[in-house]
């Protein structure tokens, strides 16, 4: 709140966005226009009055306030304050800085992307199904599992809904889901959170072409609501809408190989079978105005139940989506393998035990199907979108390498 001249303007907060309410010297009571002027920041308060047009209101309109009731009177001493505090002390600060018109816009923004998620695959025919969060086979490799005491045995926190989903589609068809996976990495960067919602779908008789494909269709979709419903909140964030339209699908596809021979190109020593790492993607990124995708990566660098291209076997069915602007992969997936012989070699090939995995092999002995699927982190695609300049403020309470508190 701040008054001049014998009027009051509140800033007043609700789940929608702010309003600035306008509290004028004689048109309440005199009692009520004193005690105002006491109002503490992030008081809560109910306001009747007229909603008028004003060009010099932030948004356009504001409130002329006629009545004001204190629900709660803040304490003093809000800790955020109008001055510039560091990163460190905003997630400290992380149950009120969620409050900031910048978290709110964002929140705002990724509950939409979901929304429109949702909307697409109801309209195209898929079902959501869930998976354990609690397991007991990898599915990303044993690197990053979170172990869990699990009474007396050991189980891990889960990295994918991938293998269950594998199981779900020989009873549901083409499903998807919307859930928290868990990866200890012990990375410090932008863009990894060890806690992150992760949206999957999975479909049968899919192949690589075709889960490409349906990535393009479902981000089509939600760009064009975001475009629609958020172009303002886009706008607050510094994201150009009309960039949206211009991220559109379809998407240029390179493979691995080409890859390699652009980052080779650039000066970078990189062999054929590294894996092509954060600061690779951000050399790649520069290419592309639109995100691209990288397909048929080598074994080495992809999980056991990548499909090997029966045309060149030491690459994989696999596709990972990259966002320009630097922000690199934001989906990751392909075709499975659906031959038992074939799963069961790769699994000793990875030197994984065959044993960990019997209930997943069961799935190709019993009504195998080509089948393929993907997983998209919703937070990498909401930085992208939103231009952030670090994952922490996609979502509302960030869990990071060191950081699990509040
Ligand atoms: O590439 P990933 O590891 O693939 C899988 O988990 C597959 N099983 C998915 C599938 O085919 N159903 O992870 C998928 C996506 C990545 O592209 C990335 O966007 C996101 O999940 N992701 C992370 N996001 C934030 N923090 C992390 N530590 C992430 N690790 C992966
Ligand atoms: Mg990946």
């Amino acid at each position: 709140m701040r008054s001049s001249g014998g009027i009051h303007f509140l800033i007043v907060r609700d789940g929608t966005g702010i309003i600035q309410c306008t509290m004028k010297r004689g048109t309440v009571d005199d009692a009520l226009f004193e005690k105002t002027k006491d109002l503490t920041l992030e008081s809560s308060i109910e306001v009747i009055g007229k909603v008028v047009e004003d060009k010099r209101a932030p948004g356009g309109y504001e409130i002329r306030v006629e009545d004001l009731k204190v629900f709660h009177r803040a304490e003093e001493g809000y800790p955020i304050a109008k001055k510039y505090h560091g990163p460190d002390f905003l997630l400290d600060n992380r149950h009120l800085w969620i409050r900031s018109q910048k978290m709110q816009t964002i929140l705002h923004v990724r509950a939409k992307f979901l929304e429109a998620a949702r909307e697409w695959f109801k309209m195209n025919g898929y079902t959501e199904f869930h998976s354990p969060t609690i397991i007991t086979a990898a599915c990303e490799g044993g690197a990053t599992l979170f172990p869990v005491k699990y009474f007396d045995r050991e189980a891990y926190l889960t990295q994918s809904w991938q293998l269950y989903a594998e199981a779900a589609i020989a009873s549901l068809g083409k499903i998807y889901t919307v859930a928290p996976s868990f990866r200890a990495e012990k990375s410090r960067t932008r863009r990894h959170l060890t806690e992150y919602w992760h949206l999957e779908v999975e479909v049968p008789w899919c192949d690589l072409n075709c889960i490409m494909k349906i990535q393009e269709e479902l981000l089509a979709y939600v760009l064009d609501v975001l475009y629609d419903e958020m172009s303002r909140e886009l706008t607050y964030l510094g994201r150009e809408p009309d960039d949206l339209r211009r991220m559109k699908p379809p998407y240029e596809r390179i493979t691995y190989d080409m890859a390699v021979e652009i980052l080779n190109e650039e000066g970078i020593r990189f062999n054929w079978g590294d894996d092509i790492t954060w600061t690779h993607e951000k050399i790649l990124t520069k290419r592309f105005d639109k995100p691209f995708f990288i397909t048929h990566f080598p074994k080495g660098v992809k999980a056991f139940y990548h499909k090997p291209d029966p045309k060149r076997p030491e690459v994989t069915l696999s596709a990972d989506l990259l966002a320009p602007e630097g922000y690199g992969e934001i989906t990751g997936g392909g075709q499975r393998i659906d031959d038992a012989e074939e799963l069961i070699r790769r699994i000793k090939e990875e030197n994984l035990n065959p044993e960990d995995y019997k209930w997943y092999i069961d799935l190709r002995r019993y009504g195998s199907v080509p089948h393929s699927g993907f997983g998209l982190g919703v937070e990498r695609v909401i930085a992208w979108i939103c231009k952030l300049d670090h994952i922490r403020d996609a979502i509302a309470f960030p869990r990071l390498i060191n950081r699990v508190y509040p």
